[in-house]
Order: C-alpha cells, then sequence, then structure tokens
C-alpha cells in the first residue's frame, strides 16, 4: 500500500471550503485503494465530524493529539477522541510543533497514548539543516529513538514514519529534498527501526517523504521506493491532490 496524506495544517478558514477539497479527493479514493493507494486527509481537528461520511475509501486523521485519553486539559484534544470520530491516523511530532516546544519525550508519550487508542501514527523526524560531514544522519536516528522511547513493540504495525527535512518544508523551503536525499535517509531510518523493533517488524513499517511535494515531484519520490506521501500546501489543493493520487495508482497498478 502506497500512503498519499494530506497535512491541511490551519487551512482552509470555513468547513465549506474544506467539503469541496474533499469531494474531489472522494470522487477517486475508491479506486485509489483498489490499486493499493490509500489517501488520507488530516485537516484540523474541529472540521473532521463535518467530513467524515460512512462508507469512502478516504480516511482521515488528526495533525497532533494529547498523550492521555481524558483529563482536565483545556483545549487539548485526545487520541480516543479523535479514534470515537472514526478517525485513522495521527500525525505526531511535526516540526510545527517541535519549533513550539515539543521534545522527543513528549512525542514519545502521545505516539504510546495514540496506538493505545487504535490510531496509526504517522511520526514525522527530520534535520535543521544539513552540514557537509553528515552529522544530520545522527540528528535524525536519535530524533527517531527519542520519539520512541517506549513504545510497544507490538504496536509497530500502527506506526509509520515521514521523513520531512525542515528546509523542505513550507513556503521558505531553500530546495526541495530529492529522491535520492530520501532514499539514503530511508537506509538510516530502516537500521535505526530494526535496531527499535527487530529487522522483520522494522522493515514492514512504511517510510514516507514529506517537504515540498507537489504534482510534478511526488511521482519520483514514489518511484524511488518511498511507502507514501505527506504533503503540505499541495493536499488543500484539490486537483493536485488528486493528480498525485492519480499518478500513484497508473504507477502502482
Ligand atoms: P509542504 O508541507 O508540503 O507545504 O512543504 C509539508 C508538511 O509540513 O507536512
Amino acid at each position: 500500500m502506497k500512503y498519499i496524506v494530506g497535512n491541511w495544517k490551519m487551512y482552509p478558514r470555513s468547513l465549506a471550503e474544506a467539503k469541496e477539497i474533499v469531494a474531489e479527493v472522494k470522487a477517486i479514493a475508491r479506486k485509489a485503494v483498489m490499486k493499493k493507494v490509500q489517501p488520507v486527509i488530516c485537516p484540523p481537528s474541529v472540521f473532521l465530524a463535518g467530513l467524515m461520511g460512512s462508507g469512502s475509501s478516504l480516511q482521515f486523521g488528526g495533525q497532533n493529539a494529547a498523550a492521555i485519553g481524558e483529563g482536565p486539559f483545556t483545549g487539548e484534544v485526545s487520541p480516543v477522541q479523535l479514534a470515537s470520530l472514526g478517525a485513522k491516523y495521527v500525525i505526531l511530532g511535526h516540526s510545527e510543533r517541535r519549533a513550539l516546544g515539543e521534545s522527543d519525550a513528549d512525542v514519545a508519550a502521545k505516539a504510546i497514548a495514540a496506538v493505545k487508542a487504535g490510531l496509526m501514527v504517522i511520526l514525522c523526524v527530520g534535520e535543521k539543516e544539513r552540514d557537509h560531514d553528515g552529522h544530520y544522519f545522527v540528528e535524525v536516528a536519535n530524533q527517531l529513538r527519542g520519539s520512541l522511547a517506549n513504545f510497544p513493540e507490538s504496536k509497530s504495525v500502527q506506526l509509520m514514519i515521514a521523513y520531512e527535512p525542515i528546509w523542505a518544508i513550507g513556503v521558505n523551503a531553500t530546495h526541495p529534498a530529492t529522491p535520492r536525499d530520501h532514499q539514503e535517509m530511508s537506509m538510516l531510518l530502516r537500521r535505526t527501526l530494526a535496531e527499535l523493533f527487530g529487522k522483520q517488524k522494522g522493515f514492514h513499517i512504511p517510510l514516507l517523504y514529506g517537504g515540498s511535494v507537489d504534482a510534478k515531484n511526488a511521482q519520483s519520490f514514489l518511484d524511488i521506493g518511498a511507502d507514501g506521501l505527506l504533503v503540505g500546501r499541495t493536499s488543500l489543493r484539490a486537483k493536485d491532490f488528486a493528480l498525485i493520487i492519480h499518478n500513484a495508482v497508473q504507477n502502482n497498478a
């Protein structure tokens, strides 16, 4: 299965606009899933209930969740609540949340709570910048280990990793990563996951790429073996996001 995940961040402004995008993606979701391409949309959680209809192949997720199921935490959303709506995924450890102060330990606690609630965790890792000596490899491996501290081995089937180099994310991206960048990092991620979960389990954890994915470059990452894509800005442009899914379907046939 290839996963094409839309991370909507704090967009769009209204549920009505959100519904329009979803309608367009829904129209191709059934065919996509038949060809082993799973489209997923992670909207702002306040829109989830209004977007999720039954019987669609399009799946949904949150963009963050608290580290416990319920409690006196004003403004937080728990993974149990996300799951109760029918959400299947949650993005955790996105660099935009880490920039707000989320530590590896915070992400690890959230990941454990999320899998306990039955969600698939899309765990984001990625370096701020690259150096010539390759220290960023160590940085990312440590981030992965720290963000998976005490993660139950038996729940590795509920885990996906999204490699998102920070320098390649958003409108301020200096330049996009190349498929080769992703491929190199994937080797390190696989090795680290094998250390944590054993070779067999580590091998089956999907590795996604994210950071300035658009309709032009998306397929190049899937072609070199990425198990999926985490798409920001472009996932809000329904036609382009649908085209990414369509191309993935054509090439996954
Ligand atoms: P971008 O965002 O595709 O807009 O670069 C990706 C992300 O932050 O997940």
